[in-house]
C-alpha cells in the first residue's frame, strides 16, 4: 500500500492527461493507454483539463465496487468533484447524492420501469417505421444521423415529456454545445440557460393544462411544494438531453460497427430467434460505451482500491469503455460477438446513478435493429470508412455524419 509520506512526495508533473486519444485507425476501441493502465496500474493518477489530478480506475471489478460504495459521492457542485469541462455544474439529480438524489429520481422513475416502457413498444415501433418509410421515400445517399438516428429517440422523448418535436432544431443544437469538449464555459452556460428557459416555460404552461405526460407530472410536484420550479426545470432538461443524445449516438455508431462486421449483421438480421436481437443490444452497448468520459466521483472517506488507499476528498474517474473491455469480466473482450451474454456490462453505469432511461434505450435499440436492417437489407456505407467523422471531441461518443445508401 502507498503510505501517506510516499503520497506527499508524489509529483503531478508528467502525469498522463485524461481523456487519452484513441489509436489511429481504431475508432471503436478505447485508448491503448487505458489498456496498458488496466494491465499494469489499475489505479493511476491522471491530469484533467483544469490541472486537477484525480485517480483513474480502469478495472471492471474496481469500478463496480466504487460505483456501489456509499462512501463515494456524485455531488457535481462539490469542489472535489472531477469535472469534465468548464461550465458543467449539477443538472438535476444526476449530480446529487442520496437521499435527495433518490427522492427526486423516484418522482420520474415510474415512467421508466420495464413495464411502463414495454407499453410504449407500439408507439416506438410506429416512430421507427415512419422514419424508415421516409428514408425509403427520400434521396440516396443520405446521412443516417440526421435522417434517422437523431429523429427516432428525439421523437420518443418528446412524446414522453410532451415537448413539441417541431423545436428539435433548437434543443438538438443546444445539446450539441453542451456535450462538445471544445465549448467554452460561457457557451455551455448559455446553451443550458436557453434549454432551462424553454423547458421552464413549457412546465409553467402545464399548470393550467395538465395531461398524462412527464412535464405535467413534474409541474404537479411543483404545485404540491415537493420540487422548486428550478429543480423541476433541471430534471426536464436532464431527461430531454439524456433522452435523445445518447440513444442517437448509439444507433449511428452501432450501425456503422455492424456494417463493418457483415457476418454479425447477417446473423442479427436473419435470425428467427428473438433473443439474438436482445443479446446484440447488450453486446453493442458493451463494446461501444458512448458515455466515454467516464463516471466521475470523489471519495468521502479513505477507501482501499486495487491495493492502495484513495483518500477522502480525492477524485475518481472511471471510464466504462475500458472496464467493459476487461478480460477478467469478458473473455476475448475486443471481439464483437452478438451471441455472447454481455448483460453485466456497465455501459449504463452501476449503483444508484445507473441510467434511469435504460429500459427505454434498450427498447429503442431493439426495435431499430429489428426494423432497419430487415427493411433496408442492402444498407451500406456511401463513403470511405476513413472519411467518417467520429466524435473524438464529444462527451458522448459517436459519429457526426453517417452517409449511407442501399
Ligand atoms: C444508449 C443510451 C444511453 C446510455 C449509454 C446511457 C448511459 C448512462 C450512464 C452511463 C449513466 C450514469 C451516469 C453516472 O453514473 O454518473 C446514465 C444516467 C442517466 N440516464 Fe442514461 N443513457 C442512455 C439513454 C438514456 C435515456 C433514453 C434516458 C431517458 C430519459 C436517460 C436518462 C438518464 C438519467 C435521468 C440518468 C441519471 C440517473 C441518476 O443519476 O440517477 N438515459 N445514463
Amino acid at each position: 500500500m502507498t503510505s501517506t509520506s510516499d503520497r506527499t512526495a508524489e509529483s503531478t508533473a508528467g502525469l498522463p492527461r485524461f481523456p487519452m486519444p484513441r489509436a489511429r485507425g481504431c475508432p471503436f476501441d478505447p485508448s491503448p493507454v487505458l489498456r496498458e493502465l488496466q494491465r499494469e496500474t489499475p489505479l493511476a493518477r491522471v491530469e484533467l483539463w483544469d490541472g486537477s489530478t484525480p485517480w483513474l480506475v480502469t478495472r471492471y471489478a474496481d469500478q463496480r465496487a466504487l460505483l456501489a460504495d456509499p462512501r463515494v459521492s456524485a455531488e457535481m457542485a462539490h469542489p472535489d468533484y472531477p469535472r469534465q469541462a468548464p461550465g458543467i455544474g449539477s443538472l438535476g439529480f444526476i449530480g446529487l447524492d442520496d437521499p435527495e438524489h433518490a427522492r427526486q429520481r423516484r418522482m420520474v422513475g415510474a415512467a421508466f420501469t420495464v413495464k411502463k416502457v414495454e407499453a410504449m413498444r407500439p408507439a416506438v415501433q410506429r416512430i421507427i417505421d415512419e422514419a424508415v418509410d421516409a428514408l425509403l421515400a427520400g434521396p440516396r445517399p443520405v446521412d443516417l444521423v440526421q435522417a434517422f438516428a437523431l429523429p427516432v429517440p428525439s421523437l420518443v422523448i418528446c412524446d414522453l415529456l410532451d415537448v413539441p418535436y417541431r423545436d428539435h432544431g433548437f434543443f438538438q443544437r443546444s445539446t450539441r454545445t453542451l456535450v462538445h469538449r471544445g465549448s467554452t464555459g460561457e457557451q455551455r452556460a448559455e446553451a443550458l440557460g436557453a434549454l432551462a428557459e424553454y423547458l421552464g416555460r413549457l412546465l409553467a404552461a402545464k399548470l393550467d393544462d395538465p395531461a398524462d405526460d412527464l412535464l405535467s407530472g413534474l409541474s404537479a410536484r411543483v404545485q404540491a411544494g415537493e420540487l422548486t420550479h428550478r429543480q423541476a426545470t433541471e430534471m426536464a432538461v436532464l431527461l430531454l438531453v439524456a433522452g435523445h443524445e445518447t440513444t442517437a449516438n448509439m444507433i449511428a455508431l452501432s450501425t456503422l460497427l455492424l456494417l463493418r462486421h457483415p457476418d454479425q449483421l447477417a446473423l442479427l438480421r436473419d435470425s428467427a430467434d428473438p433473443t439474438v436481437v436482445t443479446r446484440a443490444v447488450e453486446e453493442l452497448l458493451r463494446l461501444l460505451n458512448i458515455t466515454h468520459g467516464g463516471r466521475r466521483r470523489f471519495a468521502t472517506a479513505d477507501i482501499e482500491v486495487a491495493g492502495q488507499v484513495v483518500r477522502a476528498g480525492e477524485g475518481l474517474v472511471m471510464p466504462n469503455d475500458i472496464a467493459n473491455r476487461d478480460p477478467a469480466a469478458f473473455p476475448d473482450p475486443d471481439r464483437l460477438d452478438i451471441t455472447r451474454d454481455a448483460r453485466h456490462h456497465i455501459a449504463f453505469g452501476f449503483g444508484v446513478h445507473q441510467c434511469l432511461g435504460q429500459p427505454l434505450a434498450r427498447l429503442e435499440l431493439e426495435l431499430v435493429y429489428r426494423t432497419l436492417f430487415r427493411r433496408l437489407p442492402g444498407l451500406r456505407l456511401a463513403t470511405d470508412f476513413e472519411q467518417v467523422p467520429f466524435k473524438h471531441d464529444g462527451f458522448v461518443y459517436g459519429v457526426y455524419e453517417l452517409p449511407v445508401t442501399w
